[in-house]
């Protein structure tokens, strides 16, 4: 079998892997916020770089080669992981502890196993909307950050378009195909998969709230196999 060099580990791969599938496979945690098992590559967040060699490369889409040296969790990239999740959480309108998603979220899990304890930068507090059309989920643009895992669920697994990205910059967003723009007019259902994907708290259903208590979430205990576990398995479900 062959094998690259992960933080002095070999790590054993097939060929066609990247270094986010191989390092995964075999229990090692590159953090990452934007990347799925079963999703086509994005590369949207950035915050899977590793060295390869000397060189910055995303893990997720970076195909595994026999004998590179990868660096991952290193002082330097913890470092520029922590500065990337402080500045999602001023980008967007992130309240921890009310929202339903707090526990299960995977931006707030990584905030931790990366050391976040407080904001580091001030608030934008932009004003975004709420889309409470749909009878059984709702859409927050307050908590997106913009992983494009709900628009690649939706294209690859559901077969349905129901989102994509617009705009440039500080105004990109999500939108909602459908003729008024809004998720009651869309295709979207709440047994898609882009309705379990969310790694935060954009896309939740209805009449749910605070179901598993605190304590027995899944980030509760054991942070970094439920990282691990995280891009398997939907959170909504
Ligand atoms: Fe990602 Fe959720 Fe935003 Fe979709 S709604 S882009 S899954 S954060
Ligand atoms: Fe690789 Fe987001 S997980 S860029």
């Amino acid at each position: 079998m062959k094998h690259f060099n992960l933080d002095g580990t070999a790590v054993p791969f097939e060929d066609g892997d990247t270094l986010m599938d191989a390092a995964t496979r075999a229990g090692h945690l590159i953090p990452h916020l934007c990347w799925h098992t079963t999703l086509g590559q994005s590369g949207a967040c950035r915050l899977c770089t590793v060295k390869v060699d000397g060189h910055l490369a995303a893990a997720c889409t970076t195909r595994a080669v026999p004998n590179q040296v990868v660096e991952n969790r290193t002082p330097e990239l913890d470092g520029k992981r922590l500065l990337l999740t402080q500045m999602l959480f001023v980008e967007g309108n992130h309240f921890c502890p009310s929202c339903e998603k707090s526990g299960h979220c995977l931006l707030q899990a990584t905030a931790y196993e990366l050391g976040m304890t407080e904001p580091r930068f001030d608030e934008f507090y932009p004003k975004r909307p709420v889309d409470a059309s749909h009878p059984d989920l709702w859409l927050d643009l307050n908590r997106c950050i913009l992983c494009k895992l709900c628009v690649r669920a939706s294209h690859e697994i559901d077969g349905k378009d129901v989102f994509a990205i617009s705009g440039h910059g500080i105004a990109t967003h999500l939108i909602v195909n459908s003729p008024s723009g809004k998720l009651a007019d869309s295709a979207f259902a709440k047994e898609d998969f882009a309705a379990q994907v969310c790694p935060v708290g954009a896309i939740l259903p209805k009449r749910r709230g605070f179901v598993v208590p605190i304590g027995a979430r899944p980030f509760d205990n054991a942070l970094v196999p439920a990282l691990m576990n995280a891009a398997q398995e939907g959170e909504n479900a």
